[in-house]
């Protein structure tokens, strides 16, 4: 399957049409952004690397079950998509408060959370993703049924039960994680976008070293180096 037009690109990646209207390709790139991209960067081998975490996780989760709308990886930074409409929400699952929510609500950094916490975020950069509920959601039409929130919740907390298992396994704490979600031709929600230590917090369970981009977002150096200690652990057998 060959790239035609590019048809979107973000800040992480690009995607780009394909002979087949169902179907596109990701593109991951090695930038990396954070804070709105105030801040930008670069890491060579960056976009391979998330390309092949986010491959493992979405078969992973495809084989628990959870649809997604990856058909294939094509090579070290493409992998052949379903075509989906995004659902304008990002959909963040934490286990410990940490980021944002620390910030904006003063709960210690670090603080277990008593049950997992699901929260929804307008996906919109001139407005820096601000947090919304329900009602919010029903207004700017971001879905037509509420029963749609339902399932994003609920799918949030799958994909939370089936990767914070499986990292424990691997003495990785999955901190928190921000997933998105698109209807396909037939009106099913899948997964879609991208599973990585761009869109998560992994903190090492025996050390606490952060594993994921706030080492780019607080300058801890090494950016490159923790996505390809995720990437050793998710490979090794369990
Ligand atoms: P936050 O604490 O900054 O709200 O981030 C929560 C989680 O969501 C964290 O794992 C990082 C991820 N995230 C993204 O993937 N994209 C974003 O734009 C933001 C703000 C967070
Ligand atoms: N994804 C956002 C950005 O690229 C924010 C973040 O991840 O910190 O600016």
């Amino acid at each position: 399957m060959q790239k035609n037009e590019l048809l979107y690109e973000g800040k992480a990646k690009r995607l780009f049409t394909t002979d087949d209207p169902n179907l596109l390709i990701t593109e991951f790139k090695d930038d990396l952004t954070a804070f709105n991209a105030e801040k930008k960067g670069s890491e060579s081998g960056k976009g391979a690397l998330n390309c092949k975490i986010s491959t493992e996780l979405f078969a992973l989760l495809e084989a628990q079950g959870l649809k997604t709308h990856l058909v294939k990886t094509l090579d070290d930074t493409h992998q052949l998509v379903r075509k989906v409409d995004i659902i304008m929400i990002e959909v963040v699952v934490r286990n410990v408060a940490t980021g944002s929510l620390s910030k904006r609500l003063g709960i210690k950094d670090g603080t277990v959370l008593p049950f997992t916490l699901v929260e929804f975020y307008l996906k919109d950069d001139d407005l820096d993703d601000p947090i919304i509920n329900n009602e919010h959601c029903l207004i700017l039409n971001l879905v037509d049924d509420v029963k749609k929130l339902d399932i994003l919740r609920e799918k949030g907390r799958k994909i939370n039960d089936i990767l914070k298992a499986f990292f424990a396994a691997r003495r990785l704490n999955l901190v928190d994680f921000k997933v998105e979600f698109g209807i396909d031709e037939n009106g099913e929600i899948l997964l879609s976008d991208e599973i990585s230590p761009d869109s998560c917090r992994f903190w090492d369970m025996d050390t606490n070293e952060k594993l994921d981009k706030d080492r780019f977002r607080q300058d801890l150096g090494n950016v490159k180096m923790a996505y390809e200690e995720v990437l050793k652990r998710i490979l090794e057998e369990k």
